[in-house]
């Protein structure tokens, strides 16, 4: 089991979750972040952390939200970021890229 971050994350990028994460498996896209599914171990204290509830376990994922378990595992592979698992973000130059259905997500308006 991991958790997932989900579209409410996209443009925010508030990063309260990477600060309280004990094993530093958030990473940093342009648009959002995401949860390397190997590396984290279930904890579930980024949940409360993040104000706009955008992490999920995945095993309580809503339904308009279920893709995105593959984007956050997606985003490490080869024809995404290449990250592979690196075994921790600290260390990773960022914002490294997104997975390509958060690069077409809709941009949010502001209203005038
Ligand atoms: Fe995003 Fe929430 Fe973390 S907005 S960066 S998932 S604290």
């Amino acid at each position: 089991m991991t958790h997932v971050i989900g579209s409410a994350c996209i443009d925010v990028k508030d990063g309260a979750c990477v600060l309280c994460c004990p094993v530093d498996c958030i990473y940093e896209g342009q648009r959002t972040l995401y949860i390397h599914p190997d590396e984290c171990i279930d904890c579930g204290v980024c949940i409360s952390a993040c104000p706009v509830q955008a992490i999920y376990e995945d095993r309580r994922l809503p339904s308009d939200q279920a893709n995105f378990l593959a984007i956050n595992k997606e985003f490490f592979e080869p024809q995404v970021s290449g990250l592979g698992a690196p075994g921790g973000a600290c260390d990773i130059a960022k914002p490294v890229c997104d997975h390509p259905v958060v690069v077409a997500w809709p941009v949010a308006r502001t209203p005038p």
